[in-house]
């Protein structure tokens, strides 16, 4: 996708944008259904503090009908092989105690709902956090181990079996009281311009939605969809992962995976889907 801005500056934007996608009164299919039994909510009124939307829509909307298809059933959805991979960790013993974390969790479904509600503000760290470095802080704290790499597949696995045992639940991200400042750093940075391009994430999630970026038909950018199988790169991505490619799209200087910038991101991010549902691991190109 980045090839196309390569002739620079803001304008690169118009010239690849394309018109909506041929047959623009094609009925939107919403009903996402998994298995047959979790009804996935993809649309949904915005939240008040997105005031550039009335409707909020899951990156499921806006995918080919074969995409969606695969993430309708488990069987099809090759993220599942994460989520076997992260059930099969979860018992394992790990660190100086010899726990698992079903030592202290049971099962992975008794942390059902908590995908829901983050990022979120940790009182005893001070600070917001992700279900990356909530899963670090048992792995280190509690267990006594090494912490994982932020976007090893290790942790994008466990992360992909959180999001699992949610599936279905409704986004409801904290953005006020402690996480207030948090949740602002992240707004801000959503319409700061980045790179050469000079494109924020609004520029194209907000402005261009539903557009066509030259092979790609844009989406509001939303997370209640990760981590994501890609079909591009065949495996789990993290959301950090995809900020840093949209961000290096734009031929900026990206931070990394785990940074308190992305975290904030995140946080900002996730809180534009309040009231869709949990969907990962979802499939998206
Ligand atoms: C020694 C006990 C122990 C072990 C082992 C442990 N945890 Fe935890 N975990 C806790 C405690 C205590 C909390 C905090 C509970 C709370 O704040 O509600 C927690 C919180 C969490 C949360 C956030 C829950 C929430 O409601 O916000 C997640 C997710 C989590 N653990 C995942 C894991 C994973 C994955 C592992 C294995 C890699 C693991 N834990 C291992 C004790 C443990
Ligand atoms: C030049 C346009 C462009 C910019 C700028 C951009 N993105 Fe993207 N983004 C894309 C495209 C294209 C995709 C893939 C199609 C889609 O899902 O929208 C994508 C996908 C995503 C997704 C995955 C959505 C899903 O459902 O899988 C997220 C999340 C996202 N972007 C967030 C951001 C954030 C945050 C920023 C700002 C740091 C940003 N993007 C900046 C073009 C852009």
């Amino acid at each position: 996708m980045a090839r196309g801005f390569r002739s620079g500056g803001a304008a690169a934007l118009a010239l690849v944008l394309a018109a909506p996608l041929a047959g623009a009164d094609e009925v939107i299919d919403d009903e996402l259904v998994i298995n047959g039994e979790i009804p996935i909510v993809t649309q949904a009124p915005a939240p008040e503090h997105v005031e550039a939307f009335s409707v909020i829509r899951s990156g499921w909307t806006f995918r080919s009908p074969e995409t969606q298809a695969m993430e309708m059933d488990d069987f099809d959805n090759p993220a599942i092989l994460g989520v076997e991979a992260a059930r099969d960790d979860f018992d394992a013993s790990l660190g100086a105690n010899g726990e698992s974390c079903a030592s202290c969790h049971e099962s992975p479904e008794d942390l059902a709902g908590v995908r829901a509600v983050y990022p979120k503000w940790d009182d005893a760290a001070g600070e917001v956090q992700t279900i990356e470095m909530q899963v670090n802080e048992c792995v280190t704290e509690r267990m006594g181990a090494e912490a994982w790499p932020y976007d090893a597949s290790r942790m994008v696995n466990m992360s992909a079996l959180m999001s699992f045992v949610s599936r279905g639940e409704i986004v409801n991200v904290a953005i006020d009281g402690p996480a207030a400042e948090t949740w602002q750093q992240g707004k801000d940075m959503y319409y700061t311009r980045y790179g050469q391009l000079e494109l924020s994430c609004a520029n194209c999630h907000e402005d261009n939605y539903d557009n066509m970026i030259r092979a790609d038909h844009l989406s509001q950018g939303m997370v209640n969809g990760f981590p994501t199988y890609r079909l591009k790169n065949t495996k789990l991505n993290s959301v950090h992962n995809r900020f840093k490619g949209c961000i290096r799209d734009t031929m900026a200087q990206t931070f990394s995976p785990g940074s308190p910038e992305f975290v904030a991101l995140e946080l900002y991010v996730a809180s534009r889907g309040n009231g869709l549902s949990v969907e990962g691991p979802a499939v998206r190109n």
